[in-house]
């Protein structure tokens, strides 16, 4: 087994690495390395140098924050300017003339990604767009609740308070765990279903939260909710909905295995698409209970609203994809990002940012003067470290860490820590130098 392979195993059963194994096993050569095959099918780039070259990002940085908003790759890039020529030159003939072959082939590529049907994904500007949309179009009748947590983003915090306030509906939040050292999946699973009372109707989550880089077990939740389901009516089942915009992109899954009703992610962030693109995925079964808000701007909607017909029957997803105008050379531009993603293997990029946070976070966890906040565990974690520097405030951790190259962020909530996110755009050599200079912060 090579370093890939057997780091991957490591990671994938569980086995705890000390931070010295880890360093031998980090040999300089190492982003050198052949990239695992994916399935029978051999990856068009042979190491991981040769995808971060895709990216015109500094090579002055060591970039540990490309999960905020993502550089574009070649393909990408190279789609957005396509586009961009085209609709300068003739920007009416231009949309006519690609507007719904490019759509189209956003949505068979996003769905071949996820392993679901096109006609049930919405296309969106961001997450939070997405989340704004959904929640404050679910349609709840009178007495249901909307269950959610005190884990989540502002964008799901305050569409569920425009919700309530707008139309009266009932959202209670609750916490999943006590401690974040002592957090179990078993834990955080009972927790969501000792809450879930007779009323819930929605329940509301965060996959991975951006404030302290905890995953959530979304499938077993899942299946704790449809357990519950099965004594309810359909008017009363409980929907289950996920932002995942710090999933998509870094875990290996497929949306129909996955057991949520709806998710919710922007696909600018680790999936590198265009910035200003996201997307919302119903299940079927569920999307009838969403209310669109902004008007379509889909041919055939408009088309039938020119022939004064109903546009009841066409998907719920296309009455979801808000109009009117966008800048479509970045919309369109959006399937080169999925492919970009298939071509290096969606379970490559999973071990490769597994292996990389193992790393930091060994590393982190061996150092007296840091508390590591995200849970070591790849069971409980992604690809989000959260820590702080004893005698320093996190904007001083990521002050000193960016004075020295390395770009990190302060995570934006009421409790803040320092947070760093190794990605595909990493090697192991730039961790360890991450580690050595976090080693020597002092709070002087
Ligand atoms: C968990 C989470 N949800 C939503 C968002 C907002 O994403 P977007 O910029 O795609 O709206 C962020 C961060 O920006 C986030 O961390």
């Amino acid at each position: 087994m090579n370093d890939i392979g057997r780091r991957g195993f490591l990671v994938r059963t569980g086995l705890a690495l000390g931070s010295a194994v880890l360093a031998d096993a980090c040999p300089p050569a190492f982003a050198d390395q052949l990239l695992p095959q994916s399935g029978s099918r051999k990856s068009q780039f042979g190491n991981w140098d040769a995808i971060k070259a895709q990216f015109p990002l500094s090579p002055q940085l060591i970039h540990l924050a490309a999960f905020f908003l993502a550089s574009h790759p070649i393909p990408v890039r190279e789609a957005i300017e396509r586009h961009r020529a085209g609709l300068d030159a003739d920007p009416i003939g231009y949309w006519y003339e690609h507007e719904k072959k490019q759509e189209a082939k956003v949505l068979q590529a996003a769905a071949d990604y996820l392993g679901v049907s096109p006609t049930d994904i919405a296309l969106t500007d961001s997450t939070t767009m997405g989340l704004g949309l959904l929640y404050g179009g679910l349609q709840l009748r009178q007495g249901q609740e909307i269950l959610t947590t005190t884990h989540d983003h502002y964008s799901t915090e305050i569409s569920l308070r425009l919700r309530a306030e707008r139309m009266g509906a009932t959202v209670r939040r609750i916490p999943l765990y006590r401690s974040l050292k002592a957090v179990s999946r078993d834990q955080l699973v009972d927790s969501l279903q000792k809450s879930i009372s007779s009323a819930t109707r929605i329940v509301a989550v965060t996959w991975v939260h951006s404030s302290t880089g905890l995953k959530l077990p979304i499938h077993e939740m899942a299946e704790a909710i449809q357990s519950i389901n099965r004594s309810r009516s359909e008017q009363d089942r409980i929907i289950f909905c996920v932002d995942g915009v710090h999933a998509l992109g870094v875990e290996d899954f497929h949306l129909s295995q996955l057991g949520c009703d709806f998710l919710i992610a922007g696909t600018h962030k680790w999936m590198f698409g265009p910035r200003g693109t996201g997307l919302v995925w119903g299940h079927p079964k569920a999307w009838p209970i969403a209310q669109a808000t902004i008007p379509t701007f889909n041919i055939q909607a408009y088309d039938l609203w020119i022939e004064n017909r109903s546009a009841r029957d066409l998907p719920p997803s296309i009455h979801m994809t808000p109009g009117g105008f966008h800048s479509f050379e970045h919309r369109w531009a959006l399937d080169e990002a999925f492919k970009l993603h298939q071509a290096i293997g969606k379970a490559n990029v999973t071990q490769r940012i597994y292996e990389l946070n193992q790393q930091l976070k060994h590393g982190l966890a061996a150092m007296p003067h840091v508390t590591l906040h995200t849970p070591i565990s790849q069971d409980l974690s992604a690809g989000i470290v959260c820590f702080e520097v004893a005698g320093m405030t996190p904007r001083q951790i990521v002050e000193k860490l960016r004075q020295r190259k390395i770009v990190g962020s302060v995570t934006p909530y009421a409790t803040q820590y320092a947070r760093l996110a190794p990605s595909l755009l990493n090697s192991p050599v730039e961790i360890e130098k991450t580690l050595g200079e976090i080693r020597n912060l002092r709070s002087s």
